[in-house]
């Protein structure tokens, strides 16, 4: 049996969620645009799903817009909103995903906008003070800041940052995508223009996501095509994708508290064991429960030889971890998080990230392997 602790990468998906979409496959292949019959029962699944989207979110249905996952989502808020807005100054942090990076680069690079990135400490918080100033000293502005970091776990205050950019009128996007399911939203509540969610993350399918998009905001489609949407994104539904994000954004909210508390303390116990029994490591990320994301332990192992082997070789012995979001190699060289952070490139580092499916037994396993591959190796 291998021991998966790549939850921020992927999740499994819940059989519950499985069964709906099974039978939404098998019986219910109408298009939701044909008007008849058919094509109206699932028209009403679709709906159904934003019904309960928006419900869980405390937003309108007509705010909520299906799309292909996290980065569609990501593209169409930030594209969108710059194009449409006529925004020509945008302030995000170096460590976005680079679903948000590359698409705020490339909006520089065409010569929309100029890009500030905020200043970073080791602990992966960002500079407000600077964000203030900047918002300040430019015109209106897009902001763009994830909740929580997908490597390091740490958490931006998104009630505070979209009060400063109510302040200073700015447009804000949160790439939401890490703490969808696993922290509630309110984003009426929230002076937020944009925010996003993959199904994937929580429970659900690949390949489905959504964006949110607050009423004040009226953008264009990222996506031309057909009228699916409400003219917004065009191309037949994913259905039976909508269907299971539906479902898993409800199951996740169902047993929230009881899934984050076995989680938190799967991740304290990891922590406790790897510093008691492995010299020289070094947990990276906000620790504080309440400023970071329960599901994500990243750490940074003593200097050894062949460090780049160290995944591979957890990989071997049955577990699954991750360098962090885009890099396979078990060293840090290719993370632009860490790097941003200014942590130790000659040490390895490893995200390990839960499940409400692990287990304090898989900790231990997980430990051990690493003691071994450690101590042997410094
Ligand atoms: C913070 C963050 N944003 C965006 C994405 C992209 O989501 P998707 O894989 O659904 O396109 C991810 C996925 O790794 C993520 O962690």
């Amino acid at each position: 049996m291998r021991i998966y602790l790549d939850n921020a990468a992927t999740t499994s998906i819940d059989p519950t969620v499985l069964a709906e979409m099974v039978l939404v496959m098998q019986e219910h292949y109408g298009n939701p645009s044909s008007i008849h019959a058919d094509g109206r029962k699932v028209r009403t699944l679709v709906e159904q799903a934003r019904k309960k989207v928006a419900s869980l979110l405390n937003v309108s249905p007509a705010e909520i817009f299906f799309t292909s996952g996290g980065t569609e989502a990501d593209n169409m808020a930030i594209r969108r909103g710059v194009l449409d807005y006529g925004i020509t100054h945008a302030i995000s942090s170096p460590l976005e995903h680079h679903a948000v990076l590359h698409t705020l680069e490339k909006l520089q690079d065409d010569g929309h906008i100029k890009l500030s990135l905020l200043d970073v400490d080791d602990k992966g918080h960002i500079d407000v003070e600077q964000l203030e100033d900047l918002l300040k000293n430019n015109d209106r502005t897009f902001v763009s800041l994830m909740h929580a970091n997908n490597e390091v776990g740490t958490l931006t205050d998104i009630a505070l940052i979209s009060e400063i950019c109510r302040k200073y009128d700015a447009i804000f996007h949160s790439d939401t995508v890490q703490t969808m399911g696993h922290f509630v939203h309110d984003f009426s509540a929230l002076n937020v223009a944009f925010a996003t969610g993959a199904a994937h993350k929580f429970h659900g399918p690949k390949g489905v996501g959504f964006l949110y998009v607050n009423h004040q905001y009226k953008i264009n489609p990222l996506i031309y095509g057909g009228a699916q949407e409400r003219n917004m994104r065009g191309g037949t539904e994913n259905v039976y994708g909508i269907v299971g994000l539906a479902k898993a954004l409800e199951l996740a909210y169902a047993h929230m508290d009881e899934h984050r508390k076995h989680i938190q303390g799967l991740k304290d116990y990891m922590r406790h064991e790897l510093l008691q029994s492995i010299p020289g490591i070094s947990i990276n990320g906000e620790q504080d429960p309440d400023h970071s994301l329960y599901t994500v332990l990243n750490v940074s192992f003593p200097e050894m030889e062949m460090a780049d082997m160290l995944l591979f070789n957890l990989d071997i012995a049955g577990i699954s971890a991750s360098g962090g979001s885009a890099c396979s190699s078990g060293s840090n060289i290719g993370s632009h998080v860490l790097h941003a952070m200014g942590i130790d490139k000659n040490r390895p580092s490893v995200r390990f990230s839960f499940s409400r499916s692990n287990t304090k037994e898989e900790i231990d396993v997980v430990v051990s392997k690493l003691k071994e591959l450690c101590l042997e190796k410094v």
